[in-house]
């Protein structure tokens, strides 16, 4: 029989650095009260100067190997889903990989926008299921901060920086990844787009003159269409699973606008209480929102053995991702992990003021 792809670690990092919603509307012309009122956010967080997308990942890749109690060394692959890596070239995992130590690992980047997680998952437990790997790291991570413009008050209020990391390990245990589904609809391409830096428009001068190396967004048309989506990816994980809605003990929706996900609560009959919601502290880290919600989840105890959980992510492509999973692991693995402190739990750092960062420093 196929192996079974367990979660067996998790972790997290958020940058310290804290950026107001009264931060923002010192920077550009908007408000707490727009901010809160059309999305949820009320603060997110911003990489300082030093850190990269291979010091986020590595940070959230080291919680997820000491609550499994594997050595990096034993690795098989390490996938890092992003749409901000350190590079155009080379891949930003293959840094990852090297910094924590996983010297015998195979590693890609992947890119599916804010469903990038859900596809690195999906992977991940693809190579576990067909007995090629045994242990793969799954990293969801952005920097998103180093692509905003920060006279854009369309975009910038939006979003922020994160990583979360998963560890899939194969086993003969029931359980772990029940059902995927992966959905692409390269119609909506330029919903969420960054225009220039590729082969359409290579960087120029002119290019970024015009800050086309900048994020910019259909906000109302992604809208919709992200509300349609997570619905109908929801439902067909849960069909490929053989659940329904009723069986899912926790929700875990991408944290792109706590609208669009209470929306989505209502159309499938969610109970409030069912989602994990940590948008207001973070905006929408893209890739890096499902697997730092999760890791939240279980360390709050939300999370139990025994307990289907159902991730779902949508994003720029358009993509979309979901993925059930049947829980097996021990929460509290998250505080016991032998010889690492995990950052779990810990109170971040509150910086006030000062985090703003001046548009010209960041854009
Ligand atoms: O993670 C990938 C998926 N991304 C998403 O799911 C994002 C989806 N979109 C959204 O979440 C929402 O569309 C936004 C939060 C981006 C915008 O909310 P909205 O309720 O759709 O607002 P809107 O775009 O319809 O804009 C309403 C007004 C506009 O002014 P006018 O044209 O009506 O005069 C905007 O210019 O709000 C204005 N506006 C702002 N005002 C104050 C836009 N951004 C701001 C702002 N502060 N930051």
């Amino acid at each position: 029989m196929a192996p079974n792809a367990l979660i067996t670690g998790w972790g997290m990092y958020a940058p310290s650095r804290i950026l107001t919603n009264d931060d923002l509307s010192r920077m550009v012309d908007t408000s707490d009260e727009w901010i809160v009122s059309r999305t949820g956010i009320r603060e997110r967080r911003v990489a300082a100067d030093g850190e990269t997308t291979t010091s986020l990942s590595v940070n959230a890749a080291r919680d997820a190997l000491a609550v499994a109690g594997l050595d990096p060394a034993e690795l098989d692959l390490v996938i890092v889903a992003t749409c901000s890596p350190d590079y155009p070239l080379p891949a930003t995992s293959v840094t990852v990989a090297t910094a924590l130590g996983a010297t015998r690992a195979a590693g890609f980047d992947l890119q599916a926008a804010c469903s990038g997680f859900l596809y690195g998952l999906a992977t991940g437990a693809s190579f576990i299921g067909s007995g090629m790997y045994r242990n793969v790291l799954v990293i969801g991570v952005e920097i998103l901060s180093r692509f905003l413009d920060w006279t854009d008050r369309n975009t910038c209020v939006l979003f922020g920086d994160g990583a979360g990391a998963v560890l899939l390990q194969a086993s003969d245990q029931p359980g772990g990844l029940l059902g995927f589904d992966l959905f692409s609809d390269g119609t909506g391409y330029e919903g969420i787009i960054v225009p220039a830096g590729g082969t359409v428009e290579p960087a120029s001068a002119s290019t970024s003159a015009e800050g086309k190396h900048f994020i910019h967004m259909l906000g109302r048309e992604v809208y919709k269409y992200a509300t349609r989506q997570l619905a109908e990816s929801a439902v067909a994980a849960l069909r490929k699973s053989g659940l329904t809605v009723d069986d899912v003990d926790q929700f875990v929706f991408h944290q792109a606008n706590l609208r669009i996900i209470e929306h989505v609560q209502r159309q499938l009959g969610i109970p409030e209480q069912k989602t994990y919601i940590n948008i207001e502290r973070y905006g929408n880290t893209s890739a890096a929102s499902v697997p730092m919600a999760l890791a939240e989840a279980v360390a709050a105890g939300r999370i139990q053995p025994g307990d289907n959980l159902l991730m779902v992510a949508f994003g720029a492509g358009y993509t979309a991702g979901a993925a059930v999973v049947e829980w097996t692991a021990d929460p509290q693995r998250a505080f016991l992990a032998p010889g690492e402190q995990t950052r779990l739990g810990q109170p971040q750092q509150q910086l006030g003021e000062q985090a703003a960062p001046e548009p010209a420093a960041v854009g």
